[in-house]
């Protein structure tokens, strides 16, 4: 049995992808709001806003019997839809503390249980609007620009971490959720959280056989 972390899995993908890996895995299911996560003895939901210090998270794992992370999943996300020259210096530091400080600090703390794991795999959840050369979108500077140094985040830490921990991203397309609706309201996006989540399941555990250092489109659309 494997343990995963899921970040942002009181809703949307993350919710879903944390509900299927606890099918047989042992899941840390963490976000702010955890009341739609039925705690069980392989699903333990933990209330954690990663916009504050990180490093406190893994403390609080360790106090659970956490001993080693075998699968870290970066999925929580925040987003800001507004014109460049509106955006506050708090609101652009909230979308960065998020989507990039967040799976910063996590994975720092993390690291000693991730190499307890043997050959442990950090999925980055990105974005195609963080992927350079693709369609870009009024309103979503601080957004997409935070997922593009995610993914070159997790270039970097394959680098480094070569041979004991593999560090992928995953940039997805339009994906039906409230954060889709936020970014483009009235979209339908050919995909539902829970189509998106079989794709994620999948690859974290098995991705990394084939793959490190990697950012994969997964977009039937964008937006
Ligand atoms: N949907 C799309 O079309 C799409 C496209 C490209 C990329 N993505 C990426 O996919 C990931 C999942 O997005 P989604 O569409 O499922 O969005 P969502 O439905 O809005 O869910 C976002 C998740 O992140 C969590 N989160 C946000 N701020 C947090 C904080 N400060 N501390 C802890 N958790 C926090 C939320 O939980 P709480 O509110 O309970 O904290 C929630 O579980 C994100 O990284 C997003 O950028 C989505």
């Amino acid at each position: 049995m494997k343990t995963i972390i899921v970040t942002g899995a009181g809703k949307g993908i993350g919710k879903e992808v944390a509900l299927k890996l606890s099918e047989s895995n042992l899941v840390y299911a963490i976000s702010r709001d955890i009341s739609n996560l039925n705690p069980s003895e392989t699903l333990k939901p933990i209330r954690f806003d990663l916009s504050v210090d990180t490093h406190e998270l893994i403390e609080v794992l360790a106090g659970e019997g956490m001993e080693k992370i075998d699968i870290l999943i970066n999925n929580a996300g925040a987003l800001i839809n507004k014109p460049f020259d509106q955006i506050e210096r708090e609101e652009l530091t909230y979308i960065y503390k998020v989507n990039l400080f967040a799976p910063f600090s996590l994975t720092q703390s993390a690291l000693p249980y991730l190499k307890r794991s043997g050959h442990a795999h950090v999925v980055n959840i990105g974005s195609v609007g963080g992927v350079n050369g693709t369609s870009k979108f009024p309103g979503l500077s601080a957004y997409s620009s935070s997922k593009a140094a995610l993914s070159c985040l997790s270039e970097c830490l394959s680098e480094e971490y070569k041979g004991s921990i593999s560090f992928n991203c995953l940039a997805l397309g339009a994906v039906q959720t409230e954060m889709l609706e936020q970014a483009f309201p009235g979209y339908q996006a050919p995909i539902s959280a829970e189509g998106m989540a079989d794709y994620i399941v999948e690859f974290s555990l098995n991705g990394h056989k084939y793959m490190n250092g990697k950012t994969i489109m997964v977009s039937l659309s964008n937006p």
